[in-house]
């Protein structure tokens, strides 16, 4: 338990040292397999860590990186987000016999 507790807090600091310094990190030590690389097989619809290892070939050795790996997945912690900005604005249909809408002249007057 001791060790899977540090093997965490290895990754979690090896993490955050790559996002520092925007390098890859190598989330499967046994294949050489880097977080972009995860990444990258996520955004092309890989969905889970069968789909990895089918593509990848991570987590197919010793089994260390599995965790990890699948954090990277949709609802894990390093899944890729939507950002607002990409989000198209909610649209709003107005139905045909809708009033014009109606809008109020502000006037501001300074002091
Ligand atoms: S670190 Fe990924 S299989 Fe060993």
């Amino acid at each position: 338990m001791f060790t899977r507790m540090r093997d965490n807090i290895v990754n979690e600091i090896d993490f955050c040292l790559a996002l520092l310094n925007n390098a890859d990190m190598y989330i499967c030590i046994c294949n050489a397999i880097s977080d972009k690389q995860v990444s990258a097989s996520v955004a092309n619809g890989a969905t889970t860590l069968a789909d990895l290892q089918a593509e990848l070939g991570v987590a197919t050795n010793c089994g260390c990186c599995a965790e990890t790996a699948k954090e990277y997945l949709p609802g894990g912690r390093y899944a890729p987000v939507a950002s607002a900005v990409d989000a198209e604005p909610p649209r709003v249909k107005h139905a045909a016999n809708d009033p014009a809408p109606v809008f109020q002249e502000v006037v501001v007057q300074r002091a």
